[in-house]
Order: structure tokens, then C-alpha cells, then sequence
């Protein structure tokens, strides 16, 4: 009831706030985790595609940086894997430098999860992958645990997840990070740049209306999963740039004044005509941005990566004595 992680304190906590808001996590259900796959697909949606990109041209060279103070093999793990389909350009590439290698994708849908672990036992036989079923905080305080021959960890922090942070929450991730890191791992972080609004709108609301459904499913899991009565044909999806924050926010607003009543929680919850739910920040980032998160966790880059259009970076970084 306490637990800030689940499910019904969240929504609790969030549609009592003013303004009303529902944390991104909530987004990643079964079906939501396959929504945002197909988000991944979209013609719009150009950061999968543009880090992929990166992984497939500079992924020898990401491997060999990261291993270069590791001290011995590197382990890897993926904090909020999905179904690492990006992540197997990388793995690949750490199996040609230390061959057999152990991989964590950490992630807190079940169903993600399991893909990713069906796939990648099929199509990478020197892959031993481990699954794990937890939040960033619970695979972190996992990885601090981890002994010498568990192999140096190598944290993966990719597709721009950390854009769901607000700057002071990122440096607080960042710092555990750094915390399961120890002296000799390396983290491995993506971030989506920030562009021509041109581009980044639609890759927030594309044509096909899939990120539409995509945000209405925290609705409708709400209904499935606490009893709740909201009629989706009544909120509209919301896409806008938030230009002192420098981040997309996606709301889900109310078209008329309602009430709606969430069985579960015996709550009952007021919307004026044109109120708003703050789904999400995907917050896009300059080169000084990220030196500044990096340099207040106790961090220090050593390598910068960019795709040919310098759409997406990634950056490997590791703890300053
Ligand atoms: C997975 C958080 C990086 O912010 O771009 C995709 C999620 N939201 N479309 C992003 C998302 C709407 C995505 N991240």
C-alpha cells in the first residue's frame, strides 16, 4: 500500500495531486511493453533506430573502451531491458572480444522479459542469460552484490530511459549506478538530443496513433487491474515541448468534466473539461547536459558516441576515484 512501486499507491498518490499526474512506469504492463515495441517501429519514432545504428557501427569500439579498465570479463547488465533487441548489436560484439558472456536484462515486465530471454537463447548460444525481474534500484543493489568471478559489471542505461528523469532524480539514478559500477565497471548511457521540434513532435504523436494507445493503456490498466471506470473515448492523447525544461511531455486530458470511480482504491476522482494527466517527460539533451549529470554523480566520461545525423548519443562513462 506504501510501496511507492506499486500499481495502486501510484495511481493513488497521482490522481489526488494537482496538478494530476501517473508515473511513467506504469506505462510497461504486458500489453504496454508491446505497444512500445511498436513505437520502436514507427517511421516517426527515430531513436531506436538511430541508437541501433550506433551500436552497429561503433560497436566494436564501445566494447573494447568499456573492457580497456575492467580488469576482467565484463558482465552486463541492462537496467529496463524490454526485449534488448538493440542490446544483441552490443552483445554480439562482447562475445567477439571475451567470448562467453554473462547478460542481466533487468526489467519490471514479465513479458519482455521472457522475449528477450526466448531470442536470445535461440540466436546467441555464448550468451548465459539471467533475467531479472526488478526496478533499477533493485538490479543495482543486486549488481553491488556481485563477486569477483560474477565479472565486472557493465550497466547499460539506453534509449533515452533517463529522459524520464527530471535533472535532480537523474543524478540521484546516476549515483546508484555509479554505486554499482565499483572502481573498474562502466555505464553505458543513451540519450535522444534535442532537435527541430519538426522532428520531435511527431515522434511523440505519430500518424497511426500507436503512442495515443500507448498512453491511454495506463487507463486502461487502471480499469483491468483496480476497478477502474474511466471511458477512454473521453481523454485525448497530448503531445507537447515543454521549452524551459527541454522535454516532451505527454498528458492525457479530459474532454469534458467528469467523475470517475476506481473500485479498488474506493476513490473517486474529479476532471474538469480540458484538465490533464502528466503521463510522461522525455527529456532531450545538449552535450554540456549530460557532462553536468555525469560530473554531479561522481562520474567521468571517456568516450562519446553519435549516429551520422547526430540524432542520438551514447555515452561511456565510469566512477572518478
Ligand atoms: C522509453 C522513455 C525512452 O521517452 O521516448 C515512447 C518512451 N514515450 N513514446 C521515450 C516513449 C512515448 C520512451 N522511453
Amino acid at each position: 500500500m506504501h510501496d511507492p512501486t506499486t500499481l495502486a499507491y501510484a495511481v493513488r498518490r497521482g490522481l489526488t495531486a494537482t496538478p494530476k499526474r501517473l508515473p511513467p512506469f506504469l506505462f510497461y504492463d504486458e500489453r504496454g511493453s508491446r505497444l512500445f515495441d511498436r513505437i520502436t517501429e514507427l517511421p516517426e519514432y527515430y531513436l531506436t533506430r538511430a541508437e541501433r545504428s550506433i551500436f552497429e557501427g561503433a560497436g566494436e569500439a564501445i566494447v573494447a573502451a568499456a573492457s580497456r579498465h575492467a580488469g576482467a570479463p565484463l558482465t552486463v547488465l541492462e537496467l529496463g531491458a524490454g526485449n534488448a533487441s538493440k542490446t544483441q548489436v552490443l552483445l554480439r560484439a562482447l562475445v567477439g572480444l571475451q567470448g562467453r558472456t554473462r547478460f542481466v536484462p533487468a526489467d519490471v515486465s514479465p513479458a519482455a522479459l521472457e522475449d528477450a530471454r526466448a531470442r536470445l537463447g535461440r540466436e546467441e548460444p555464448d550468451l548465459d542469460v539471467r533475467p531479472l525481474l526488478a526496478t533499477h534500484a533493485e538490479a543495482l543493489a543486486a549488481a553491488r552484490a556481485w563477486d569477483a568471478r560474477e565479472g565486472t559489471p557493465f550497466v547499460l542505461f539506453i534509449g533515452s530511459s533517463i529522459g524520464n528523469y527530471e535533472d535532480a532524480d537523474a543524478v540521484a539514478l546516476l549515483s546508484q549506478i555509479r554505486g554499482g559500477l565499483g572502481a573498474k565497471g562502466a555505464l553505458l548511457l543513451g540519450t535522444d538530443l534535442r532537435k527541430s521540434l519538426d522532428v520531435l513532435l511527431p515522434a511523440y504523436d505519430d500518424a497511426a496513433g500507436v503512442t495515443a494507445e500507448f498512453n491511454k493503456n495506463v487507463l486502461a490498466r487502471v480499469n483491468r487491474e483496480l476497478g477502474g471506470r474511466f471511458d477512454l473515448e473521453s481523454f485525448r492523447h497530448v503531445a507537447l515541448w515543454n521549452d524551459a525544461s527541454c522535454c516532451i511531455e505527454m498528458h492525457l486530458e479530459s474532454t469534458r468534466a467528469q467523475r470517475v470511480r476506481i473500485d479498488a482504491l474506493d476513490l473517486e476522482v474529479a476532471f474538469g473539461a480540458g484538465e490533464r494527466i502528466h503521463t510522461e517527460s522525455s527529456h532531450k539533451y545538449d552535450d554540456a547536459r549530460v557532462e553536468r549529470l555525469l560530473a554531479a554523480a561522481g562520474l567521468g566520461r571517456f568516450a562519446v558516441f553519435c549516429d551520422e545525423q547526430r540524432r542520438f548519443a551514447v555515452h561511456l562513462a565510469r566512477s572518478r576515484e
